[in-house]
């Protein structure tokens, strides 16, 4: 077949890549081509709502089949796509799927995302230790998690905790398995970390630091304990590994595009082939925030960003993403926000209580304002983004005062957003 501009990755990028092309007044075909078997659908939820409940996979839906048919986006489901070759420097080219389809392109965008990190110790393969990636991981996940008593989490990060709290609330006993010293370490400032670590707590949780599994054991093929680095065993008839993801590079690797953790792009999003673009989980691109070094940034708004940046590219325009970026996690009733990225901070400000669960973290770096981490505290969080987005700052003795609003503290931009 013949696919005018081919997506490789029928996720959150890949739709909104479609979509923005097909904006920017693309009169070609599209064809968005994905391994999965669902129409293309939002992540986000199954580690939260699709866990907890019974809400079905259609009602994640990124778009209505419908509404890509109007757009005239095609989509096709349930075919991996194997290689790809460009035709001379491209950028067309042709498409295989392990089903033996081929698809010929004139242009080409991968949006291919990340695939779990696989737990390397003896006894991974049991019968009961299971990833969340996938709406086919959830499902099955929300089948396993009906009968199971015992539910270790291997990994403290965003999925394990939201994953812990939803089996929690189902009255599961849950030990939290975190190979660092600190919770989501990656993305909050340690106040935070202390704090999720308080508050799982509080509701039951076990969660053990400093600590990584040494082998799974069981019988008859099924999980039934955890033994850890420190000589002691956790029993489990359930285990849900969330120890990071790795970007799915075997595409570019064929083409030989520069990858190095991650897709390489630039700010508009171009490979080291600038005929070839990508966008999403897939990518690291330079920081938008310092614009020193590289980043891969795992979320829905740089999906949704650099998705619409690779569109405009491949329009033909120059619209590099400048966004704040941003991310959130929902754990039991307790609501994170993140404005831009903490790490490098050198002074923060708490405001409210974290025993109260209802705080915020300003973090300051050089007396610049760097980022937020707010909990139950929205407020805060949309002051600080809204002066980060418009290159401005709040002051840390201003943030110091309880008594003042943020929102009234925002000062006059100071460098370019
Ligand atoms: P993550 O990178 O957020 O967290 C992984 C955690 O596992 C880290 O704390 C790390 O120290 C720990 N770890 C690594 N190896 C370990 C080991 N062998 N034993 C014990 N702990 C180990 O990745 P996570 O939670 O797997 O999430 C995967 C992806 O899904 C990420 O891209 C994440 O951003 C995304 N996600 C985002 C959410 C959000 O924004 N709310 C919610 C759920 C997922």
């Amino acid at each position: 077949m013949h696919a005018g501009t081919l997506i490789v990755g029928a996720s959150q990028a890949g739709v909104q890549l479609a979509v923005s092309l097909r904006d920017l007044g693309e009169q070609g075909p599209i064809t968005l081509i994905g391994d999965e078997k669902h129409a293309p659908y939002q992540r986000p939820p199954l580690s939260k709502s699709f866990l907890g409940g019974d809400v079905g996979v259609e009602q994640l839906w990124l778009r209505s089949p419908e509404y890509l048919a109007d757009q005239a986006i095609s989509v096709i489901t349930g075919a991996l796509v194997e290689t790809v070759e460009l035709a001379g420097s491209g950028p067309g080219g042709v498409a295989r799927t392990a089903g033996g389809g081929e698809v010929h392109f004139d242009r080409l965008a991968l949006t291919v995302g990340a695939r779990p990190r696989r737990l390397a110790v003896p006894g991974a393969d049991l019968d009961g230790v299971t990833y969340l990636r996938t709406a086919d991981d959830a499902a099955k996940l929300r089948q396993m998690q009906r009968d199971a008593q015992s539910v270790v989490v291997v990994g403290g990060g965003f999925i394990g905790l939201e994953a812990a709290a939803v089996a929690r609330a189902q009255g599961k006993a849950v030990t939290v398995v975190e190979a660092a010293d600190r919770l989501i370490g990656r993305a909050v400032a340690p106040v935070v970390s202390d704090f999720y670590h308080a508050a799982h707590t509080r509701r039951g949780v076990t969660v053990r630091l400093d600590t990584s599994v040494s082998a799974l054991t069981g019988r008859k093929c099924q999980v039934e304990s955890v033994e850890l680095s420190d000589g002691s065993a956790i029993p489990a008839d359930l285990v849900i590994v969330g120890i990071g993801v790795e970007p799915r590079t075997e595409l570019a690797d064929q083409l030989g595009l520069t990858c190095d953790g991650g897709i390489v792009v630039d700010s508009h999003a171009r490979t080291s082939n600038p005929g070839v673009v990508a966008a999403g989980d897939c990518t690291v691109q330079p920081n938008p925030v310092t614009g020193r070094g590289m980043v891969r940034l795992e979320s829905v708004q740089n999906a949704i960003g650099q998705a619409k940046t690779a569109a405009a590219t491949l329009a033909g325009r120059v619209e590099p993403s400048t966004a704040v970026p941003w991310f959130w996690s929902d754990q039991f009733d307790l609501k994170l926000q993140i404005a831009r990225l903490s790490p490098g901070h050198d002074d923060f400000v708490v405001r409210g209580n974290p025993e109260q669960e209802s705080f915020s973290v300003l973090c300051y770096r050089d007396g610049a304002l760097l980022a937020v981490d707010a909990v139950n505290a929205a407020a805060d969080y949309m002051a600080v983004r809204k002066a980060l987005a418009q290159g401005s700052t709040i002051l840390a003795e201003d943030a110091r005062n309880p008594g003042v609003a943020l929102r009234d503290r925002i000062g006059p931009p100071t460098v370019s957003a």
